[in-house]
């Protein structure tokens, strides 16, 4: 691959101890109708910032907790929320409300909280204490999933927990990454984000997960947004003249960078063609962009588009199914040198996709399981099968 302006790194002033403050201009339910999902798409301000980004960078932000949840575990601790303590990281002496809001982890245990929970609780806590045992590795795991801090609070009251203590034993609040959807070529002085909100229930209560709520229902275009740019290590789209085809898997809000990559594409004239593959639940309510995508398609910016819509009809179905339904023009786009780009949910639907490129290529390819393998192989080496999960 030549080097380009699109395969350089992005350099940026702001970073994790320096992060721009940026306000929300835009935000908008891409899920409108819809009351099986929530994902937004957010317009970040960048004018005036001198914050530059790349296609395939990711967005990382300071997110802040829910205060309702900060004042339900000061309840169960029975402290006010103004005494005064040193909040992890940078945060210095503030309020104990505050500091749970800006810079604590206040829902995901650990075994550091765990552990100070079974010194505190003694024999009460004698599950808890034999799950930290390192041979109970899958026990642990399976406690954890789906429990928060508040869940021990409420099942162990009573410990005498100092406010100084308890913030010593809990996590910094980190930041969370999401890829950059828009191009700075095509969009100047912006910062397009496709986020969905992180919601399930368990042991009877409704949980969210911190930013990609924040975000979303606890943000207005006042509040500051602290964030920097991420590098996308390689998830990056050709330089505009080299010739060469590329395909885009990213169901949900994996689309993200690949609507960067068209935007770009466009306003360089990329040569090549482009073929993108999503997937969502429901076509009415689900299809994000839409009409930007129909638009480059009659443009010329795109040349295949694929959809899956897993719940319009009885059968799931996934982008897997149609890369399996579009093997044989697949086989043609990877024997001309295609790319492949594949980003979105890392646990389930990165690995079916990968089968599913290996059975098209071992079916359109002629090739035994072996060698389809070894295909895949001679891709990644040759940097034409490219990953961005999470
Ligand atoms: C490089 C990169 C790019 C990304 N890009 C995007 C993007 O473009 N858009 C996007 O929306 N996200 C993206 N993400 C994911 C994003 O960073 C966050 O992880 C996501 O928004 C959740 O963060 P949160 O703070 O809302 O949830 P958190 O508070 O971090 O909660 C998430 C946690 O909740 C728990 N959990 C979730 N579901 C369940 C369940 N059903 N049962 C029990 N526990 C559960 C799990 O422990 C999970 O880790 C990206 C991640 C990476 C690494
Ligand atoms: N680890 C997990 O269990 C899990 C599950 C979901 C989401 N997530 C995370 O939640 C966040 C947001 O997810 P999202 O809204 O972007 O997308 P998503 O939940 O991955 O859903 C997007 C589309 O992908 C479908 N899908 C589900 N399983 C799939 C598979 N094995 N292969 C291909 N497609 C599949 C979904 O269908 P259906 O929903 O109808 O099945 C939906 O149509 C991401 O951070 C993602 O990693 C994690």
């Amino acid at each position: 691959m030549s080097p380009n302006a699109t395969s350089s790194p992005s350099r940026s002033a702001f970073d994790r101890k320096n992060p721009l403050l940026a306000r929300v201009a835009r935000r908008e339910l891409l899920t409108a109708g819809c009351d099986e999902k929530e994902t937004w798409h957010f317009e970040i301000d960048l004018r005036d910032s001198g914050l530059e980004f790349l296609p395939g960078d990711s967005l990382a932000i300071f997110p802040q907790n829910d205060p309702a949840l900060a004042d339900e575990i000061l309840r169960h601790l029975g402290f006010s929320g103004e005494e005064t303590v040193t909040a992890p990281g940078d945060g210095g002496e503030k309020p104990l409300r505050a500091a749970l809001i800006e810079n604590c982890a206040i829902t995901a245990l650990d075994r550091k909280f765990l552990g100070k929970l079974v010194e505190k609780a003694g024999d009460q806590a004698d599950e808890i204490a034999r799950l930290l045992d390192p041979d109970h590795k899958d026990a642990y795991e399976h406690f954890v999933w789906g429990r928060e801090i508040i869940d021990c609070l409420i099942r162990h009251p009573g410990l005498g927990w100092e406010p100084q203590e308890f913030v010593d034993v809990l996590k910094k609040l980190n930041v969370r990454l999401y890829s950059i959807a828009s191009s700075l070529k095509a969009r100047p002085n912006a910062c397009h984000l496709t986020i969905a909100l992180v919601e399930y229930e368990s042991r009877g209560r409704r949980r969210r997960g911190v930013c990609s709520s924040w975000l979303p229902h606890r943000t207005d275009e006042n509040t500051p947004i602290p964030c920097f740019v991420t590098p996308g290590k390689g998830f990056r789209p050709p330089a505009p003249d080299e010739d060469v085809p590329v395909v885009m898997i990213g169901p949900g809000t994996g689309v993200a960078p690949f609507r960067a990559f068209l935007q770009e594409r466009e306003v360089t004239g990329a040569k090549g063609k482009a073929w993108l593959f999503f997937g969502e639940i429901h076509e009415e309510t689900c299809f994000f962009y839409r009409d930007e995508w129909e638009r480059q398609l009659r443009d010329g910016v795109l040349h295949r588009l694929t959809t899956a819509w897993s719940r319009d009809q009885a059968q799931k179905v996934y982008v897997q199914h149609k890369v399996a339904e579009e093997g044989a023009e697949l086989w043609k786009w990877l024997e001309e040198g295609a790319i492949l780009y594949v980003c979105g949910d890392a646990q389930r639907m990165a690995p079916d996709v990968d089968k599913a490129l290996h059975e098209v290529i071992a079916t359109h390819g002629g090739r035994t399981p072996e060698q389809a393998a070894e295909y895949v192989a001679r891709m990644r080496q040759e940097k034409r099968y490219r990953r961005d999960v999470y």
